[in-house]
Parts: C-alpha cells; structure tokens; sequence
C-alpha cells in the first residue's frame, strides 16, 4: 500500500466511522432488541449486528480484496494475515450502550500484512473520535495528542483500570496481588469498553488499563492508537501480543508498564 492509498483508506474509514456513530446516535431511542451470547453477561443487540454490516458492505464495495475479521459474523471465515484486514467491533462496551446509552464505542483496526496501519476509536456519545496513522502520531478529533512522558511516574501518582472482576476470585490472576495493586495506586477506574480504556490510555487519563482475556477487535484499534503516543501494549507477562489471538492484556505509559508487569502481573497470573 503506498501512501496516497493509505491516506485515502484513513479517510474514508474516518467517514464510515462518524457515519456509523450518527446511524447509532439517530437509533439511540428506538426499542433495542437484545440477545444473550454464551453467557447472560455476553450481551448483542440488533444495532451491533447493523453497525458491522454497515462496514461490511462498505468494504466490500470499496475494497473487494480487503478482509474484515468482525465479531458479530459478517466478516470473512478465513483470513490470509498478508493482506489488508480491517478488524471492526462495531460497538464496543454493548453492555453500556443497553444499560447507560452512554461509555461505548466504535473500533476498528486497519492492519497491512500484519503491521497496524490505522486505528480508529469512537465514543459515539461523546462525539470523541480517537484515530491514529502510523508514524504520524494519535489525535482525539483534530487534536495531536502528547507523547506519554517518559519520566518516571511512581505507582502512587497513577490511575489505573481494570474490572472488578479481576479482585474476586477468577481462572486469570491471583486477587489478592490485584488487591495490593489496588492499595498501591491513586485511583482505580473501571470503564466497561476495552477500546475506551485504550483511548484513556492514549490521551494520559490512566496511566494503564489490564483486563485478562480480549479479543482481536477489543485489541486492534487501541494498540495502534497507543502506539503512537509512545504507549506499551503487551500481554501481561510483557511478552507481544499476537496478531488475531485474543489475549491478556496490559496497555500503558512504558514506565509504568514495566513497573506493573515486573512487579505484580508476571507474580499474581495463574
Ligand atoms: C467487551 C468490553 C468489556 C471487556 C470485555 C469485552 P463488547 O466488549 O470491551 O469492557 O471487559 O472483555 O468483550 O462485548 O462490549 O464488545
Ligand atoms: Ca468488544
Ligand atoms: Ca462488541
């Protein structure tokens, strides 16, 4: 892909992207039809499926030899790594949107023989959209973020984020190592949409976000977009997260990454 292309692609995926958040913002008050996944807390609803469609049909269209890895199924079934592939959660916080109406977004990853290209968060509600070009910095709408300093940042003057879950007893981690870490930081937050983790992250609101077990599309998108701002983003033995394989994961300023990783996750994981 040579620049022009790419700059075309980030463009017209910007387009699709704020389209995509105006079709959710223009639905938010129609009855939701929701339906259990593998679990009562594995929620979809109509609009999730809607939104990935939309993206489906607009890259197929477009891009007939791109692929698109989806979570909702109407991505492709195989995926040949070499080539382009749009990875899409196209509502990423479900949970939120049902409940709150509010705290969820639209990502989506644009990865070029493996190596991401494009990342794109939208927290539709708050009309914030995250996006990062590689090697040409991350930006919250037309705002180049910082890099995320390099300084040494004690524990105590960070927030972090990650679920509750994680501090009752689980299959992942050792809770009462996360209990410490809890007793040990500022300040904990637990926002319920991956993505928004990664975009606090990016924009040095947290100073890390952990969660144990994500997916390719809870993934794509942010780690491009921290990446750019300088940001770590490793499973949480700090060993590389790989491409497609859903993961632990930790994504964070670096010092305080290495700090966490080193510290409390390699000891407290199960
Ligand atoms: C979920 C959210 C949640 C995270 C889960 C994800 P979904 O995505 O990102 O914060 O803890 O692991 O599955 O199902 O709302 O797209
Ligand atoms: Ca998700
Ligand atoms: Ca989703």
């Amino acid at each position: 892909m040579d620049a022009i292309e790419r700059e075309i692609l980030f463009n017209r995926a910007r387009s699709w992207v704020l389209q995509a958040g105006k079709l959710i913002r223009d639905r938010m008050d129609d009855p939701l039809t929701v339906s259990i996944k593998s679990n009562p807390k594995d929620l979809v609803t109509e609009l999730d499926k809607e939104i990935e469609y939309f993206f489906a049909t607009n890259i197929k269209r477009f891009y007939p030899d791109h692929l698109l890895l989806g979570e909702e199924g109407y991505g492709d079934t195989t995926i040949n790594k070499k080539k382009t592939v749009w990875i899409v959660d196209p509502i990423d916080g479900t949970m939120n949107f049902i409940h709150q109406k509010q705290n969820f977004a639209i990502a989506i990853g644009i990865y070029n023989r493996g190596i991401g290209e494009i990342g794109y968060i939208y927290d539709v509600m708050n009309n914030m959209l995250y996006s990062a070009l590689r090697n040409n910095g991350a930006y919250r709408n037309n705002i180049k973020l910082p890099p995320l300093s390099h300084n040494k940042l004690l524990l105590k003057e960070s927030m972090v984020s990650f679920s509750h879950r994680w501090l009752i007893k689980n299959k992942f981690i050792n809770e009462k190592i996360m209990q410490q870490l809890v007793h040990d930081v500022r300040g904990v937050r637990a926002y319920g949409s991956a993505a928004l983790g990664f975009a606090r992250v990016a924009e040095g609101a947290l100073q890390a976000y952990i969660t144990m077990n994500l997916e390719p599309w809870d993934i794509a998108a942010g780690q491009i977009i921290v990446n750019e701002v300088g940001g770590l983003t490793t499973d949480i033995t700090g060993g590389a997260i790989q491409f497609l394989e859903n993961s632990s994961v930790i994504t964070a300023h670096p010092f305080v990454h290495d700090l966490l990783v080193s510290t409390y996750l390699k000891k407290a994981i199960k």
